[in-house]
């Protein structure tokens, strides 16, 4: 059963961009916008060398990593090929454009990933208390 966690309308978030959602626990998740207003949800950083997806530029149900242009998608958080690796996503429902989080995956996926050391963060966070 799920636990869904009101995060933010739909408007909210720049279409063809993303707003990041910061955890109690582990890295933000950046929840994406495409043209169609499609809402998605994935861990903030990127399974090549950790970049902010969420500062990467959304494309039908793609993101570009803004360090070194991966494809991500944004369904499954897959690198396109020939690129290998995955980011984790999470669930994501709307309703009457509303967006909504699972509050258990938000508490416990991916905890174990951690951001990289060095280079930019996040363009605009959101603590899930104020969200
Ligand atoms: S860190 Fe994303 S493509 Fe390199």
């Amino acid at each position: 059963m799920s636990n869904w966690k009101k995060i933010c309308l739909v408007t909210d978030i720049p279409v063809l961009g993303s707003r990041c959602i910061q955890r109690p626990q582990g890295m933000d998740v950046a929840v994406f916008r495409n043209d169609q207003d499609g809402v998605f949800a994935l861990l903030d950083r990127c399974p090549h060398k950790g970049g902010p997806l969420s500062q990467g530029i959304v494309f039908g149900s793609s993101v570009g990593c803004p360090l070194h242009n991966w494809t991500i998608g944004l369904c499954t958080g897959q690198a396109a090929a020939p690129d290998e690796g995955c980011t984790p996503k999470f669930s994501v429902k709307v309703e009457s454009g509303v967006v909504h989080l699972d509050g258990d995956e938000l508490a416990t996926h991916a905890l174990d990933l951690v951001a990289p050391v060095a280079g930019p963060g996040c363009k605009e966070t959101v603590a899930l208390d104020k969200a």
